[in-house]
């Protein structure tokens, strides 16, 4: 493929995990390719290959129900950069997202950022990436409130959970994560047995990543966010809304650094997505 070229874009199948997962490695992205496959068997890719049949370019979309879809791992090869390549995968994302009428949502970089904007994409809030080794202060859970290892059992109320506070539609993704490393997927409960919160996570090619975090309050969210994280080592990264100051707090005390972070943004407008109110992290930036 010479740079001067339009670039031919064309689906990236399962099979292909091996070969795009260079793209995420050379960003220095955490994705593993247990992270690929779930993502191109619930989500379609579309990329760019060079004349040998390298993968040169990515990009992703997650249905996350009927209304809603994420966009992600729009990632171009460096020396292919700068020459409207990352832009046109966009413009083919966002027109499949569209014709299934479908909003686009998703969580810019600062590099990826400045092709969305021109795009129409708005920011509805900014996430900081925080990265730690251990918690070495593990908060209780408010009184009256319980914490247990969250089972298969509990799927389905997980997800509804999740799509009143969240406005996403994503149980498989939730069971994936579940099942996938089950030591991190933590829920808490009322006296009632009311689910009041949950915690997931997944290992990542360098860190451990925590999330999605969803809970009725902060201090709740603290308290499984700390249980998944002494449950086993490290490292950890965790994607956490600006907006929760309690959070930050506990992170800094542990030892926790942000040397960067994400802008969630959208393409039309997709009932709940602006408030992170009960989203204490995400499940990544490039799952919702
Ligand atoms: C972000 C990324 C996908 C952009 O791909 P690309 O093919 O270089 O993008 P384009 O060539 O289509 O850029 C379009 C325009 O966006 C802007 N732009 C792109 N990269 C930019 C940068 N690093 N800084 C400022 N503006 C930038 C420019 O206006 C550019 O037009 P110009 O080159 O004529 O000035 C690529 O830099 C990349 O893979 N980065 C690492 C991974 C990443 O952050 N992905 C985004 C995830 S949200």
């Amino acid at each position: 493929m010479a740079s001067t070229e339009a670039p031919a874009i064309r689906p990236i199948g399962i099979d292909d995990c091996e070969g795009v997962w260079p793209l995420s490695i050379e960003a220095g992205w955490n994705q593993n390719l247990a992270d690929w496959r779930f993502m191109l068997a619930a989500g379609r890719g579309f990329g760019c290959c060079d004349s040998n049949g390298q993968w040169q370019a990515s990009s992703l979309i997650l249905p996350l129900g009927q209304r809603l879809a994420w966009i992600s791992m729009v990632l171009v090869a460096r020396q292919r950069r700068r020459s409207g390549v990352g832009t046109s995968l966009l413009k083919h994302c966002i027109g499949e997202v569209q014709s299934a009428g479908a909003v686009a949502g998703l969580d810019a970089t600062e590099q990826g950022r400045p092709i969305y904007l021109p795009l129409g994409f708005r920011d509805l809030y900014p996430i900081a990436r925080w990265h730690f080794d251990a918690a070495t202060d593990v908060p209780s859970l408010p009184a009256g409130l319980s914490v247990r290892p969250a089972t298969a059992a509990d799927l389905p109320r997980l997800a509804l959970y999740d799509r009143l506070h969240t406005g996403m539609e994503r149980p498989a993704l939730l069971a994936h994560l579940a099942l996938r490393q089950p030591v991190r997927a933590w829920l808490a409960e009322d006296v009632a047995g009311k689910l009041v919160g949950y915690v997931l996570g997944r290992e990542g090619r360098t860190a451990t990543s925590l999330g999605p975090v969803v809970a009725d309050s902060e201090a709740i969210a603290l308290a499984m966010i700390a249980r998944a994280t002494a449950a086993a080592p490290g490292p950890f990264i965790i994607d956490v809304p600006a907006t929760h100051g309690a959070l930050r707090n506990w992170l800094e005390s542990q030892g926790a650094v942000s040397p960067r972070g994400y802008m969630r943004m959208t393409l039309g407008d997709s009932k709940g997505l602006d408030d992170p109110s009960h989203l204490f992290a995400l499940a990544g930036p490039e799952l919702g």
